[in-house]
């Protein structure tokens, strides 16, 4: 008998030594004349418990995490013996964190060989592709607007209605552009998909070409993400291999190709028109809208540009139909997220569900409250632009609309905690200093206002003049936030204000200062 593991070469699951357990597993399966085969996956998310190890069973795969690689030789005896271990979670798909989640986009991450076109059609791969050829292309950027997707990337943009207006735009050459760029403060969920099921991103994005008439498509990928960048290069040759690429992508009359830009590394690069610039060629600086992308985008021919999780849901939209994916969510926030809890979290990882879940309901409940055990404190939602939430607004449901009538985002869906040691003023500065450092400098109010921003935050902090200061810093978030180019400029005042709102007291005078004033 051949022992069949899964072992993940996600970066995640990398970092903590899962590339160390496997060449431990091997060693100690030659040790004990055991059989094994290995396959190499994404992770599933659960990162508190890489890495981890599934064994495959007659029951389905089983746990074992988190495996060091000193656990190997005991590992192997036991999945060989009667499977009990010390490290055992159960049935993989029964460990109840995973069980609540309704994995729609990351139904295969974690299952599947990233690297296998077969292993993917095995798992129903390419069906969105083949209902989105059937249908024709008018049809299917129906399907995706009548499915209520939202871009995924931050904007909450929808993704059909960006289609349509490509569609409509005459030209010789359109793009696809795929941003994962992935630069939000806790995410990760680009990255995870990109090196645990690439096809679908591929597949999604041959969806778009046809539906809107593009023959070539780029996946900006940022230069922090090496793992995802080699998976997804992989992947493309397979794709080109298996016909779901080329001249004639599956069997029919469409051409369709994808090639993987790396970008040089900045935060304003994942802004789809700075990327645009990026991906010419040129230094990263937003352009003015507009022209939209949609009409004069890479090298001023129509691009559609998704983000990663937006393309990933193309093809089951494409095969189960709009219907399907509307049914999950609420109000005008349709389908599944996939949210990322990170920072001080116990149980950090890939939580994919239906929009509408409490912020309370996913950091209490779902992350467990703080790594460190300390009471939790605040959370920023959206990534560096997003806001601080109180342990009074975690009521708010994961919807579009809700974080924003509570002056917040939800972004790419990345939540990050901190515990009760967190100084708000702090995370104020650093949100002006991020914005600085990050500007492109193409306006203003964001270029200059940022670096103004941290000295008045400083003065702030300091005692100096506080009420003026107080008054000049919302003055300063005022411009900034309605004087800006681009979000970048736009949003840094929410995470300000938001500490300022929330967490008035981290700004208050020390008492001694405070005689002085
Ligand atoms: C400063 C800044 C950074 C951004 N970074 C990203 C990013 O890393 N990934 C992303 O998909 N969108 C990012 N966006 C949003 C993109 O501009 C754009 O809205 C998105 O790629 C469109 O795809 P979607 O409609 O599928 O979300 C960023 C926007 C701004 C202003
Ligand atoms: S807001 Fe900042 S990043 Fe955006 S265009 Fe202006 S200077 Fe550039």
């Amino acid at each position: 008998m051949t022992l069949r593991l899964f072992i993940p070469t996600d970066a995640g699951a990398l970092a903590v030594g899962a590339e160390e357990v496997a060449a431990a597993i091997r060693a100690a399966a030659a040790r004990q004349k055991v059989a094994l085969d290995i396959v190499r996956t994404g992770s599933r998310g659960l990162y508190w418990l890489e890495p981890m190890v599934e064994v495959e069973t007659s029951a389905g795969r089983v746990a074992y995490g988190p495996v060091a690689p000193g656990e190997a030789d005991s590992l192997v005896r036991a999945v060989c013996g009667n499977g009990a271990h010390p490290l055992r979670q159960g049935l993989t798909e029964q460990i109840p964190w995973l069980k609540r989640q309704t994995r729609l986009t990351f139904a295969r991450c974690g299952v599947i060989d990233p690297r296998s076109l077969e292993d993917y059609c095995v798992h129903g791969g390419g069906k969105g592709l083949e209902r989105a050829l059937a249908l024709g292309a008018a049809a299917t950027v129906e399907e995706i607007v009548q499915s209520g997707l939202r871009g995924r990337g931050g904007a909450g943009f929808p993704t059909g209605i960006k289609w349509r207006t490509v569609a409509q735009t005459p030209a010789q050459q359109k793009y696809i552009v795929c941003n994962a760029d992935e630069g939000d403060s806790g995410t990760f969920a680009d990255r995870m998909i990109m090196e645990g099921d690439p096809f679908v991103l591929i597949e999604g994005m041959a969806i778009a070409g046809i539906a809107v008439g593009a023959t070539k498509g780029y996946v900006y990928i940022r230069s922090e993400y090496p793992h995802a960048a080699a998976t997804m290069e992989a992947a493309i040759a397979a794709a080109r291999r298996g016909g779901l690429l080329g001249n004639r992508i599956a069997g029919s009359s469409f051409a369709f190709d994808v090639e993987v830009r790396v970008g040089a590394g900045a935060y304003v690069c994942g802004e789809e028109t700075s990327l645009l610039d990026s991906l010419e060629g040129k230094r990263g600086v937003v352009r003015a809208k507009p022209p939209l992308p949609a009409h004069k985008g890479l090298f001023g021919q129509p691009t559609v540009v998704n983000n990663v999780l937006s393309l990933a849901a193309v093809p089951m939209i494409a095969e189960k139909g709009a219907a399907f994916y509307r049914d999950f969510g609420m109000g005008r926030s349709r389908g599944t997220m996939p949210i990322q809890l990170a920072g001080n979290v116990k149980y950090g990882g890939l939580f994919e569900t239906a929009f509408g879940i409490t912020l309370g309901e996913l950091v209490d409940d779902v992350g467990g409250g703080t790594r460190s055990g300390r009471p939790v404190r605040a959370v920023q939602v959206g990534g560096p632009l997003g806001a601080y939430f109180p342990r009074a607004l975690f009521d708010t449901p994961f919807d579009y609309e809700a974080f924003a009538a509570r002056e917040g985002l939800i972004g790419h869906g990345g939540i990050v905690v901190f515990d009760d040691s967190v100084d708000m003023a702090k995370q104020a500065r650093f949100a002006m200093e991020f914005c600085a450092v990050e500007s492109c400098g193409k306006c203003t109010p964001c270029r200059v206002g940022s670096t103004r921003g941290m000295e008045v935050i400083d003065r702030i902090i300091r005692g100096e003049n506080r009420a003026a200061n107080m008054t000049l810093l919302e003055d300063l978030c005022h411009t900034l936030k309605f004087g800006s180019l681009c979000a970048l400029g736009g949003f840094t005042p929410y995470p300000v204000m938001s500490a300022l709102t929330h967490f008035p007291e981290d700004f208050r005078v020390p008492p001694r200062l405070q005689a002085a004033e």
